[in-house]
């Protein structure tokens, strides 16, 4: 089974959860950059304000989700929504995505980002993970565990 781990990360926690989910499903990695800038403080507050929102953005990625039998997507929890690189990725690839699980990183809370992605998808994922920053590597190590079982 072909397996394609997309996720967007500003700061390196979904990227590290991304890696140890294709580290154990043997699958393939594709970073979604945001081409608006998100760092300092102007970028964090506009970061917030643009996911609460539900804007779109300009996206780069490199691989087409069309290959894959299953496409894993992880966004950031940005104000309990998911990023609108994320959101951008999922309304660019809806037809092409097959099967899709997701995942988010966050602080504490992450409310509605889940729920989100399955919305715009328009299909239910076969699984689902938040990930807290405290236990990030035992979080993303029990879903792709738990993954790597529904998909035999
Ligand atoms: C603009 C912004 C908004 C955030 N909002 C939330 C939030 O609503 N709930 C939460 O638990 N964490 C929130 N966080 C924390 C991030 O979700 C968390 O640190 C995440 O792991 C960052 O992922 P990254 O390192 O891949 O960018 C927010 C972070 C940013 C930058």
């Amino acid at each position: 089974m072909k397996i394609l781990v997309a996720f967007y990360s500003r700061s390196g926690n979904t990227k590290r959860a991304a890696g140890i989910i294709a580290k154990t499903l043997g699958a393939e990695m594709d970073e979604i950059i945001d081409k608006k800038n998100r760092r300092g403080i102007l970028g964090f507050l506009r970061a917030g304000y643009d996911a609460t929102r539900g804007k779109t953005t300009e996206i780069e990625f490199h691989k087409d989700p069309s290959g894959y039998d299953l496409v894993v997507i992880g966004t950031p929890t940005w104000n309990g929504r998911v990023t609108p690189a994320v959101r951008t990725y999922l309304l660019k690839n809806r037809e092409k995505i097959g099967r899709a699980a997701f995942f988010t990183t966050c602080a504490g809370r992450s409310r509605r980002c889940l729920a989100q992605m399955r919305e715009i998808l328009g299909k239910e994922p076969m699984k689902e993970g938040i990930f807290y920053v405290k236990s990030l590597e035992r979080d993303a190590r029990e879903f792709a565990e738990g993954l790597k079982k529904l998909v035999g």
